[in-house]
């Protein structure tokens, strides 16, 4: 594997918790491009309550930072995603089309609250699996109802929902129950994507060298380079994995 692509991060300026400003947003990029990051999928957050970009911004943003990147990073390519978080209301917001899938494929990351009951993300799953899209679930590792009990973390991929975890999750930053379920997640096969989950350049930084050569290491080249390379590859042509 010769670069990495990072499918989940907050590294558009000003319009969620990730990069404040253009001149962070181009650092955050910056530090990628120089861990081996050549395609980035930017995930600002989607909230019903909280607050969101439009999706009009966030594509409009995505032009200028490509733009701006384009000097120092001249093949670093950047697509428009969000990360959703499920309310019930998200299925028809899907349908109607107003926010970014994964760089207008029909891949959707979906984030829930750490504390959500399985059966009620089980559900919730299905109702987006409805609309006729392809679900991804962002950071397994969150979720204490999978983190106490992995065997429902394989369910969820026995159903066809595509698992994402954090390059951090991986390398244990997050606690030993967490790296635990990602371990038997990737040894049963289950985990589609790692990536950064980035919002800034030194507490939760864009790289993912560390994490990618740790997966090659424990689970061998063909699993480091589908879930750090192929599988997010697969998203932007919008091919089943
Ligand atoms: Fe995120």
């Amino acid at each position: 594997m010769k670069y990495f692509m990072d499918m989940h991060c907050h590294c558009l300026p000003g319009i969620d918790d990730g990069a404040r400003s253009m001149e962070e947003s181009l650092q955050m990029l910056q530090q990628a491009y120089a861990d081996g990051i050549r395609t980035v999928i930017a995930t600002p957050h989607f909230h019903h309550r909280r607050g969101h970009a439009a999706k009009e911004v966030i594509l409009e943003k995505v032009q200028q930072v490509q733009e701006a990147i384009r000097e120092t990073c001249p093949d670093l390519k950047l697509y428009a995603g969000n990360e959703l978080y499920y309310s019930s209301s998200l299925p028809d917001i899907i349908a109607e089309e107003k926010v970014c899938t994964m760089a207008g494929s029909q891949y959707v990351l979906i984030e829930f609250s750490p504390d959500t009951e399985y059966a009620e993300m089980r559900n919730a799953l299905i109702n987006i699996q409805t609309q006729g899209v392809w679900p991804i679930l962002a950071h397994i590792e969150r979720y204490f109802c999978l983190v106490k009990k992995p065997a429902l973390a394989a369910e969820l991929a026995d159903m066809g929902i595509y698992l994402q975890v954090n390059a951090g999750g991986v390398l244990g930053n997050y606690g030993r129950k967490e790296k635990s379920l990602i371990k038997k997640m990737f040894a049963k096969g289950n985990i589609s994507f790692v990536a950064t989950d980035a919002h800034d350049t030194e507490r939760r930084k864009q790289i993912l060298s560390e994490a990618a050569a740790y997966v090659e290491k424990k689970f061998g080249e063909e699993v480091a380079d589908a879930c750090f390379f192929k599988n997010p590859q697969a998203v932007v042509n919008n091919s089943i994995i």
